[in-house]
């Protein structure tokens, strides 16, 4: 019988290639680059199956008819860069990654929580540039996460695990507010309180952590409206999706000191960052790297790989989305 074809739009980790390739005709984007509308749009004639990542938009010109490929094995939690409409139009199954990341992901957040509070990029620059004279009493005075109060925006499984951490290795405060209120055992367990509004929680936090997803609905929820109900010495964090703040908006806020500091992970138009933000010292700057561990590359794959053999064999994968 023959194999469905399975392309990997780029290379993963190696032990889960050699997994797939044992199961699958697979194709790998060798140049690891991502691919343009038009590959992507010839892909879905050519395999049965296409396994994206958030650097592939799989929009509706991608999926115009006809196409060969039938479901989509995203590569990750967020699934905003694949149109979900166009998708379901087409009569493709798209699945996820989730659970797999949490802890990767919220420890990021951690991360970024700590180097802004403790100004650990500019220390780390200052002496990288050869700039630093030694240990002084006030040099690089930052602030302490315990006792402060943590607001979430969004409290799905990255939110919870990242209050998790907050409150019990760090003595943090926590509110959120998400789409509706947490069952009383999650909230117990995470020391969590709900909010009401995104306008209420904002004015109460010291530390703003951002845990939506992207797309549409939450498209610049934090505005340069939102943004001035922050105290000038909060700071914020977002390891979810880039396009939730105005990053011009934020970049403003922070340089004229409405702001004291952010830490992000993700961007608006990524891999490209707001010119202004690369030129503040109170702001840190990774690479997208919530899900970068090898345990949990790996356990993505091995998670995508677990929603192709379902679908091959019949059965509804276990992360169906849409
Ligand atoms: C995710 O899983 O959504 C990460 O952001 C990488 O896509």
């Amino acid at each position: 019988m023959m194999r469905p074809r399975v392309l990997l739009t780029r290379r993963w980790p190696a032990e889960v290639e050699a997994h797939l390739a044992g199961l699958y005709d697979l194709t790998r984007n060798e140049a690891d680059v991502p691919m343009c509308t038009e590959d992507l749009a010839e892909a879905c004639r050519v395999y049965d199956a296409i396994c994206p990542t958030v650097t592939d938009r799989i929009d509706a010109k991608v999926l115009a008819r006809p196409l060969r490929v039938r479901i989509l094995g995203n590569f990750g939690v967020g699934t905003n860069h694949i149109d979900s409409e166009a998708a379901k139009a087409a009569g493709l199954v798209v699945t996820n990654t989730p659970d797999v990341l949490t802890d990767a992901t919220a420890d990021i957040a951690m991360t970024l929580l700590l180097m802004i509070a403790r100004r650990a990029g500019e220390g780390e620059r200052l002496l990288r540039a050869g700039r630093w004279e030694g240990w002084n009493p006030t040099q690089l005075m930052g602030g302490q996460l315990s006792g402060k109060t943590l607001g979430l925006i969004g409290f799905g499984r990255i939110a919870q695990a990242t209050a998790r951490r907050a409150a019990h290795g760090f003595g943090m405060r926590i509110l959120y507010h998400g789409r509706r209120r947490a069952p009383a055992e999650v909230e117990a367990e995470t020391g969590a309180a709900y909010v009401e509004t995104v306008e209420a929680l904002l004015p109460e936090v010291d530390f703003l952590s951002i845990h939506t997803p992207g797309g549409a609905t939450t498209h610049h929820l934090l505005d340069a409206q939102r943004l001035s109900l922050l105290r000038p010495h909060a700071r914020i964090v977002n390891t979810a999706r880039g396009t939730v703040i105005d990053e011009a908006a934020l970049a403003d806020a922070l340089a004229q000191g409405r702001l004291a500091g952010a830490g992000l992970d993700v961007y608006e138009a990524e891999p490209q960052v707001h010119p202004r933000l690369l030129d503040l010292e109170n702001v840190v700057l990774l690479p997208h790297l919530g899900s970068a561990t090898v345990e949990t590359r790996v356990a993505m794959g091995m998670r995508v790989a677990a929603n192709l053999d379902a679908f091959f064999e019949g059965r509804n994968p276990p992360d169906r989305v849409a």
